[in-house]
């Protein structure tokens, strides 16, 4: 069965690859590598010994999208990760984000309710919760004003399927709201590749560790929590990539009652900035250089994911600890910098 993962160069996309081929689908790759290495083909191939289909173009070209779906009739699933996401940059770029995140996504579904059936995962986030009244956050948890224009197009992109698989039956649809994805494939062959000075905490530590950077700032150590920082729910990538298989087998077997769904994806633990720091230190055996700076603009106090709807509809949990994926990203890292 062939299967079209967008962006499936990048960091998460790249690891679903492997595992869709592990699970014998045919991948077909479309990535514009504006944010992604396309060295990473030959990675994943030899993670997996299948070379999936890449084609390299960029999915604001409608017409190039209408004519791939052309010659490729048979795909039976699309997997969609190609987006922009970096939240301070959508705050200074909107329109961007509003035209990169989302007039692609219109352009695939209006090629996948041309057909007689389809199937769809989208990459949405916990973003879309904002500061969550309770905790765990359970699917359920009301959407809020997005923070960022980035959370915005999350928001409206899960409505805009939403109300596609309103009037389009034969289209089949899952939204998994991703909690904070750290740590590598555990070849070290595919990871994290921020470019330039990285946004997110563990690819931070990580090029702290190794002396990229001179020193971690950690955005605040006065927020109500055990020690003061910031907790998030962080998951092995690799579990991720599993959800995402999980999902599209239940669409693909139609096990869904209804033809659009929601699921959170996370660990359902809660970890401070600060634990994760001292379980780096523990998996590396090396002292982290870092200082506690004001907070950062933006952020929240605490995220973690209520899983027990994956769990028990999709059958799919995480696998991985937090020491298991710093330790992987850890790796990765030594890896990339050897
Ligand atoms: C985690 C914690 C920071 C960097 C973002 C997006 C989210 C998703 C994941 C795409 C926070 C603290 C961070 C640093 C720090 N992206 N931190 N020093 O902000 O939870 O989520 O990435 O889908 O949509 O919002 O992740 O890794 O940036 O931050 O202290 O140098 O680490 O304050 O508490 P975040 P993050």
């Amino acid at each position: 069965m062939k299967i079209l993962v967008t962006g499936g160069l990048g960091f998460i996309g790249s690891h679903t690859v492997v595992e869709l081929q592990n699970e014998g689908f045919e991948v077909v790759i479309i990535d514009n590598c504006s944010n992604s290495s396309p060295d990473v083909l030959e990675r994943i191939t030899r993670i997996t010994g299948k070379k999936p289909v890449f084609e390299e173009f960029d999915l604001r070209e409608k017409d190039k999208v209408q004519e791939f779906f052309n010659r490729h009739q048979d795909i039976q699933g699309v997997i969609h990760f190609a987006a922009s996401k970096a939240v301070g940059e959508s705050v200074e770029n909107p329109l961007l984000y509003y035209e990169n995140n989302l007039s692609t996504l219109v352009y695939l579904l209006q090629e996948l309710t041309a057909k007689a059936s389809s199937n769809f995962i989208f990459s949405s986030s916990c973003t879309v919760y904002g500061q969550a009244e309770e905790l765990p956050i359970t699917e359920n948890a009301p959407v809020k004003t997005a923070e960022s224009p980035y959370g915005n197009t999350k928001q409206i992109g899960e409505e805009i399927i939403r109300d596609t698989c309103k009037v389009n039956t034969s289209l089949k649809a899952i939204s998994l709201r991703y909690f904070n994805p750290i740590g590598a494939h555990i070849s070290a062959e595919i990871g994290e590749l921020p470019i330039g000075v990285p946004q997110n905490l563990v690819p931070y530590i990580t090029q702290t560790a190794i002396g990229l950077r001179e020193q971690l700032s950690v955005f605040g150590d006065d927020y109500p929590t055990q020690d003061g920082t910031c907790i998030r729910d962080y998951i092995h990538v690799v579990d991720l990539a599993k959800a995402h298989v999980v999902a599209l087998q239940r669409l693909i077997n139609s096990k869904n009652e209804s033809n659009y769904e929601v699921f959170n994806v996370g660990t359902g633990t809660g970890s401070s900035v600060l634990e994760v720091i001292q379980s780096f230190e523990k998996v590396s055996g090396q002292k982290l250089n870092y200082k506690i700076v004001d907070r950062r603009e933006g952020d929240i106090t605490a995220a973690y994911a209520d899983t027990t709807k994956a769990n028990n509809i999709l059958g799919w949990k995480a696998q991985s600890s937090l020491d298991d994926s710093l330790g992987s990203a850890w790796k990765w890292e030594q890896k990339v910098r050897s």
